[in-house]
């Protein structure tokens, strides 16, 4: 029924606790907002945004559950606020919002996500092989269609950071962020490795340049996914047997001689890669690693990693609203294997 108030606490009204602050610190501000059916969690927002707290900053564009703009905690769990329906959290508790932990806070529930762009510009792209005789004539590529569905699931990627976020490899690690890549960019490295055209060779750049190895397969990643990825199953075991067979079966060495198959690595696809634009690889191996997205010195991360730099207060708050959630938020601890 339009307009019915379902979240009722006897009032009629829920307690929306938001994390209000900046990369110099901040708190939990509770906002008392009266609910209303049908509702998601960035619908209050907004309403906090249009009545209490004109001045609270939050990041959201299509409200559909396809930018992954909207990313943040909810409960301590994280969650896409456009996607979050109220009536499915704990009735009559306070909601409590935080911005995803892992990255550095710009404002209220705003984060800087820079650093997994910084990861992205390491990968090379897709350098298709040259077309056959056939194909020429055909004009375009020939693929079985189920090599192409393999890595389609991939492609459903929101880029929304939450599996970033979980992982407890940055999360509780923020020295660990100049050599991993992360879940995100896990997937996008197999996707580009199973494609069946492709000839560049991702595999020593993800064991010695992106942490692959630091993965210990919790599979936190593929439970917050918000497309259903199955990130560890179909991505990451994948990706790590192709290492192990890079790196130690002869027979797979020796099959890919027999069949030709060798492909360029990550230093040679870096090298014939344009030097700036959408196509640019950025080297990766040796010394240089994943840079931090702001040169130290600069305000952003150096005080705002929210993992390892954050407030007492962010993290006493977060602790208490993840204990208030019960089972149904994930606490930085479940996140360690
Ligand atoms: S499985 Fe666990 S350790 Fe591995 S990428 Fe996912 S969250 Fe991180
Ligand atoms: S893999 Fe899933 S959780 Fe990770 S960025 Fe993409 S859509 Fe978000
Ligand atoms: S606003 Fe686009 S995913 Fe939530």
């Amino acid at each position: 029924m339009a307009g019915e108030i379902i979240r009722s606490n006897q009032s009629g009204e829920v307690t929306m606790r938001l994390w209000r602050g900046d990369e110099t610190g901040g708190e939990f501000v509770d906002y008392v907002m009266p609910a209303q059916e049908g509702e998601v969690v960035l619908d209050v927002i907004h309403r906090v945004q249009a009545t209490a707290a004109p001045d609270l900053a939050c990041r959201w564009n299509c409200k559909a559950g396809k930018c992954g703009s909207c990313s943040a905690e909810i409960n301590g769990r994280p969650s896409l606020m456009c996607m979050t329906r109220m009536d499915t959290l704990p009735a009559g508790e306070t909601v409590t919002v935080a911005p995803m932990r892992a990255f550095p806070i710009l404002r209220d529930l705003v984060t800087d996500v820079s650093y997994n762009y910084e990861v992205a510009k390491r990968i090379p792209p897709l350098s298709p092989r040259p077309k056959t005789a056939d194909e020429e004539e055909a004009g375009g590529y020939r693929m079985a269609q189920i090599d192409v569905e393999r890595s389609q699931e991939f492609r459903k990627c929101i880029e929304c950071f939450l599996c970033q976020d979980v992982c407890h490899v940055v999360r509780d690690h923020e020295e660990n962020k100049t050599a991993y890549a992360g879940p995100r960019f896990f997937i996008r490295s197999a996707e580009l490795e199973m494609h069946p055209l492709d000839t560049n060779d991702r595999r020593q750049l993800l064991q010695e340049d992106q942490g692959l190895g630091k993965c210990n397969i919790t599979k936190c990643c593929t439970e917050v996914c918000p497309e259903h990825i199955k990130i560890t199953d179909n991505a990451i075991i994948p990706l790590k047997e192709r290492v192990v067979d890079a790196k130690y079966d002869p027979v797979a060495w020796l099959g890919r001689k027999i069949r030709n198959r060798s492909k360029r690595t990550a230093e040679e696809a870096a090298a014939e890669a344009p030097s700036s634009g959408p196509a640019a690889v950025l080297p990766a191996s040796g010394a240089h690693g994943i840079p931090q997205p702001h040169p130290a010195g600069e305000p952003v991360l150096a005080t705002a990693s929210v993992g390892a730099g954050q407030s007492d207060a962010y993290s006493d708050a977060q602790a208490e609203a993840t204990t208030e959630a019960g089972t149904d938020g994930l606490s930085s601890d479940d996140t360690t294997a």
